[in-house]
């Protein structure tokens, strides 16, 4: 969506070289070519995890995204995909367990929309504006709702947030929505209200927890790591993919950690004590019902067959955590940066042990 400045390989070089904090060029070079005689591949992870900072010393317990993104292919049979990454399928599944879910009040694909329990043809952008308006009746609180792509797309791509002031306005936009939407299948949610608490963090976007589980050889699910995602600006996703950012949880106590991070190619080099758009302080930011969160994720891990490594992302409500969605190729990367490294970390040390790779 290239919301944010994106940062060439030459400026990131130069922020590099002038980072108080990073080690001597000498113990770079030597660190680059070690990391590349062990994994055999270039160690791309060497900047995106930051370990050329003083402080990263594990670096050997940090592993190449190329090696943690082949995991799935162990962990997660490829029939039962489309549970997760389809996300009709993921609600009809999910809805049976009395999970707390973002309502879905209509999808479609093509010119086909199910409401109401009803198909319903829709071939021009003013059936879609007067069949909208019928689903904004029938939502009575609600102002806005969420449309996304039903499956093959990722990182907050393909979403799009419809407000009822843009279907009474008649507004140009729902034109180019209608265009977009029929051309594929999407899913129509309504808008998660989130905590009051979380909008001091960004008050734009849902800002989700991702929260990772392990289903060990025991069959037992078991937490690995968590990180929140907040849009670094006004946007209403949070993904990274879309110039968001993220901050550790300390996952026994959901307490943020000190510092935060946007994507390299977006943020640079540069570490974030407090959120660019409210000024909220992450040091020990308690993230509200996150014990109930760990909780769903775990149940959620437990009912879906034959899919043992998942990224769940989590919202917190009003009254407790929704299940935004769960991910059976997540980014693992994202684990190995928060865990300082998936080698150290006690879970993920069977998850590495399984496939040989400890
Ligand atoms: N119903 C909703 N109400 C409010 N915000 C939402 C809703 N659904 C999604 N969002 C916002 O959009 C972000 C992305 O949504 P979601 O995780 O469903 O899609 P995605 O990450 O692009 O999908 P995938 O990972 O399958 O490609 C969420 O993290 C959240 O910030
Ligand atoms: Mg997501």
């Amino acid at each position: 969506m290239g919301r944010t400045s994106k940062y060439s390989t030459g400026q990131l070089f130069i922020q590099l070289l002038k980072d108080p904090d990073r080690k001597s060029i000498g113990r770079m070079i030597a660190e680059v070519l070690y990391l590349t005689v062990i994994f055999r591949t270039i160690p791309v992870h060497y900047i995106s995890r930051f370990l050329f900072k003083k402080e990263r010393k594990n670096i050997r317990d940090y592993f190449p995204s190329k090696v943690l993104y082949g995991l799935k292919q162990h962990y997660n049979e490829r029939g039962v995909v489309p549970v997760l990454e389809n996300k009709l399928f993921f609600d009809f599944f999910y809805r049976q367990f009395n999970i707390n879910l973002p309502e879905m009040v209509m999808y479609n694909h093509r010119h086909a929309f199910v409401f109401n329990k009803k198909s319903i043809a829709i071939t021009t952008p003013a059936q879609f504006r007067s069949l909208l308006q019928d689903v904004f009746k029938t939502q009575h609180n609600d102002d806005s709702l969420f449309v996304k792509r039903t499956y093959g797309t990722y990182g907050g791509h393909g979403i799009y947030k419809i407000t009822k002031q843009q279907v009474d306005e008649h507004s140009l936009l729902l034109v180019d929505y209608f265009n977009e939407i029929v051309k594929t299948g999407y899913v129509f949610q309504e808008t998660i209200k989130q905590h009051p608490e979380l909008n001091k963090l960004n008050p734009s976007c849902v800002n989700s927890i991702r929260i990772d589980t392990f289903r060990n050889p025991d069959g037992e699910v078991e937490v690995i790591s968590s990180y929140i995602r907040t849009s670094m600006d006004n946007h209403y996703v949070d993904n990274t993919g879309s110039g968001g950012g993220w901050i550790a949880v300390d996952t026994p106590t959901g307490k943020l950690e000190a510092v935060g991070y946007k994507a390299i190619k977006n943020g640079g080099i540069k570490l974030l004590k407090e959120h660019p758009v409210t000024q909220t302080v992450f040091n020990d930011f308690q993230i509200p019902y996150f014990d109930q969160a760990k909780q769903l994720v775990i149940q959620v891990a437990g009912c879906v067959p034959n899919m043992r490594l998942i990224g769940w992302d989590v919202a917190i409500g009003e009254t407790g955590p929704i299940l935004v969605e769960g991910n059976s190729d997540y980014d693992v990367a994202g684990t190995d940066f928060v865990a300082r490294g998936v080698r150290s970390h006690p879970v993920f040390q069977k998850v590495l042990k399984e496939v040989n790779y400890l």
